[in-house]
C-alpha cells in the first residue's frame, strides 16, 4: 500500500532532523522571567529578519493575532479585516470574546486585497458616541481564502498609509508570511517594512512542530507578552520549541524558508494536472470568479482550491481511500496545500488519483464498519 499523501494542510509536516538535533541540544530557562537563552534568541533573530524591534514566541498563529489585537486595541475599539480572513472567522471569536472588540468586516478582491476606497470609508467617527473607535487594520499574508496569494509590499505600503493617516496601526496576519516573501522574490524586511506589526508562523510551511513569533515595536511587544501570559501562554522551558524555530529561520541548508519555493513549484503542478482534467472545475468565490475550468496560474503560493463536477463529500471519501487526503474549502471548493512532505511525484500519483475516481475507474471506498462498544 503506497503511503497516504496528505495535502489537508502545511502544518503536517514534521520537524527536519536538524530541528530535532537544536531541540534536543537547546540551552533552556524559564522564560515566563525572560531567561530562555534559545527562546531570547529566536525572538531576537525573528525581530532582526523582519526589520522590527522586539519579538515574541507564542504558541499559535491564533494566540499570536490575538494577543496582537490585545496589545493594539482598547476594549470596545474596533478592527477592520477582511471578511474571509482567518481573524475574523477562524480564531473562535476571540477578538470578542477575549480582547473586547468588534470587527468591521470588508469584501474582498480576488487577490485578496481589501478596495483601498472602501477601506478608508470603513473608519468610524470618533466623535459619534455610538460607533465603535476604529483602532486598528488586519491583513492577511498570504490571504487563503484567495487561494493563497501574496499580498505585495506596494499593497502592504498603501493599506498602512491609509491607516497611519488616521492615527491606526496595520497588523499582518502572516502565518504564510514568508511564503508571500518567497513567491515576491523580496526579504521579509521589505515586505514587513509598512506594517506596525506582523505574527508569523513557525508550524506551516517551515516545518516546526509548534510556534509563531509577533515581532513589532518593543512597547507593542511588552504589551503583547502581558496579553501571552492573561491567555495561559506563558510558557516555561520552551526553548526546546524554539530551537526548532532557529533552525528554521537559519540560513544555509537547514534553514527552510527558501526551500518553500519547491511548494509552490508542486502547488503549480498540481493546479496545472487538475486544470486538465474536464471534471474539475473552478473554485469560485474570490479563489477565481470566473466559471468553467480552473485557473492553474492562479496556485502562486502553496494552495490549490477548485471545485469537482460530483459530490463533494463522497469524492473527499473516495479520495481518502485511495490514500490522498484534502479538505473541504469555501463555496463548495476543495483545499490542496504542498509542503515539505511532498514530492513532484507524489503530485503526479494524486493528478492520476483524481482523474481515475472522477472517470469512475476506482473502486468506490467500502461502507464504513458498525462500531463496535469498547
Ligand atoms: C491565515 C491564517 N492565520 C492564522 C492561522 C492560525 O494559526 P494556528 O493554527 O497556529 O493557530 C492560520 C492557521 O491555519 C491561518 O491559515
Amino acid at each position: 500500500m503506497p503511503s497516504v499523501i496528505d495535502l489537508r494542510s502545511d502544518t503536517v509536516t514534521h520537524p527536519t532532523d536538524a530541528m530535532r538535533r537544536a531541540m534536543a541540544a537547546a540551552p533552556l530557562g524559564d522564560d515566563v522571567f525572560g531567561d530562555d537563552p534559545t527562546v531570547n534568541e529566536l525572538e531576537a533573530r525573528a525581530a532582526a529578519l523582519l526589520g522590527k524591534e522586539a519579538g515574541l514566541f507564542v504558541a499559535s498563529g491564533t494566540m499570536g493575532n490575538l494577543v496582537s489585537l490585545i496589545a493594539h486595541l482598547p476594549r470596545g475599539h474596533e478592527a477592520i479585516a477582511g471578511e474571509s480572513t482567518h481573524t475574523v472567522v477562524d480564531e473562535a471569536g476571540g477578538h470578542a470574546v477575549v480582547a473586547g472588540a468588534t470587527i468591521r468586516a470588508l469584501p474582498e478582491r480576488p487577490d485578496g486585497t481589501m478596495d483601498p476606497g472602501r477601506l478608508a470609508d470603513a473608519w468610524r467617527d470618533p466623535d459619534d458616541l455610538h460607533e465603535p473607535i476604529t483602532g486598528l487594520v488586519v491583513i492577511e499574508n498570504t490571504h487563503a481564502h484567495s487561494g493563497g496569494r501574496p499580498l505585495t509590499v506596494e499593497y502592504t505600503r498603501a493599506v498602512a498609509a491609509i491607516a497611519h493617516e488616521r492615527g491606526v496601526p496595520l497588523h499582518v496576519d502572516g502565518a504564510r508570511f514568508f511564503n508571500a516573501v518567497v513567491a515576491l522574490g523580496v526579504t521579509p524586511a521589505e515586505l514587513a517594512g509598512p506594517a506596525d506589526t506582523v505574527t508569523f508562523c513557525l508550524s506551516k510551511g517551515l516545518s516546526t512542530p509548534i510556534g509563531s513569533v509577533v515581532v513589532g515595536p518593543a512597547a507593542f511587544i511588552a504589551r503583547a507578552r502581558r496579553a501571552r501570559k492573561l491567555v495561559g501562554g506563558g510558557m516555561r522551558q520552551v526553548g526546546v520549541l524554539a530551537a526548532a524555530g532557529l533552525v528554521a529561520l537559519g540560513n544555509g541548508p537547514d534553514g527552510t524558508i527558501a526551500r518553500l519555493a519547491d511548494d509552490h513549484a508542486n502547488a503549480r503542478r498540481l493546479a496545472e494536472g487538475l486544470a486538465a482534467l474536464d471534471a474539475v472545475r473552478s473554485p469560485g468565490g474570490i479563489a477565481q470568479p470566473s466559471e468553467g475550468r480552473l485557473d492553474a496560474s492562479r496556485a502562486v503560493t502553496n494552495f490549490v482550491l477548485f471545485r469537482v463536477d460530483r459530490d463533494r463529500s463522497r469524492f473527499l471519501a473516495e479520495l481518502d481511500a485511495a490514500g490522498v487526503l484534502m479538505v473541504p474549502y469555501a463555496n463548495g471548493s476543495i483545499r490542496a496545500v504542498t509542503h515539505r512532505g511532498i514530492t513532484a511525484g507524489d503530485i503526479d500519483r494524486v493528478v492520476e488519483t483524481v482523474d481515475a475516481i472522477l472517470k469512475g475507474t476506482r473502486p468506490s471506498p467500502a461502507p464504513e464498519p458498525a462500531p463496535t462498544a469498547a
